[in-house]
């Protein structure tokens, strides 16, 4: 277990974006998360590429790009351009899943499968041994300060066995819902990267909340 800290730039406060992103250069936060929505697969509108370039031209450390739009294999090139670094694609999104992966790669990518809270874990086991990451959704994508799906404890446990027996090396990221009381118990499941946004960004003290979800003390 890895313990990752993947703070989700839609809860910064974007008249402030660089000060956000200063502030978690700065912090034990390890990577930047950043969700791009098209209107289509998710009933709402985030960012887009031009977004992720300037994020990563002041960000020191790896952008974690999430991508709730359908057909994603329209973008991967320009993403690359953007400076991500993982890119996640949707298992509903996508039609190809397999020659998307392997085109995300192709560019110098690491890859996650992001599945929603209905899809079952199970439905990976013929690509769970290409990607580095299964990005679990413990709330319906789309929107930030939703109510965490405890389900995903056992999806945990699900992904952890397709992962033991298919010899596969992904690490396991939960996105949603994510306070300091279920982190540290995501962490004692076997979640080794956590994304959370509202927790982070809507207290005063960011930096403190990640070093303490860091450890896994609530
Ligand atoms: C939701 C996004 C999340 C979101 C998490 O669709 O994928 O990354 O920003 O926000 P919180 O932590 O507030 O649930
Ligand atoms: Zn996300």
């Amino acid at each position: 277990m890895k313990k990752i800290i993947a703070p989700s730039l839609l809860s910064a406060n974007l008249a402030f974006l660089y000060r956000d992103i200063e502030m978690l250069n700065e912090s034990e936060a390890d990577w930047f998360h950043i969700d791009i929505m098209d209107s289509s697969f998710v009933s709402n509108i985030s960012f887009g590429t031009l977004f992720i370039k300037y994020v990563k031209k002041y960000a020191h450390k790896p952008m974690d790009v999430h991508l709730m739009i359908l057909q994603p294999e329209r973008y991967i090139e320009q993403l690359k351009g953007c400076g991500a670094d993982h890119l996640h694609i949707h298992y509903e999104a996508c039609i190809h899943l397999n020659k998307t992966i392997f085109s995300i790669k192709k560019y110098g990518m690491k890859v996650g499968v992001a599945v929603n809270p209905h899809t079952p874990v199970c439905l990976l086991q013929d690509i769970i041994q290409d990607i580095d990451f299964v990005l679990l959704m413990s709330v319906n994508p789309g929107f930030s300060g939703q109510k965490f799906i405890s389900r995903t404890y056992q999806k945990i446990e699900d992904t952890k066995d397709l992962i033991l027996k298919k010899h596969s090396s992904a690490l396991i990221e939960v996105d949603g819902g994510i306070n300091l009381e279920n982190a540290s118990l995501l962490f004692k499941n076997g979640a080794d990267i956590l994304v959370a946004g509202t927790t982070i960004f809507s207290n005063k003290n960011p930096k403190t909340i990640i070093h303490r979800m860091k450890l896994g003390n609530n």
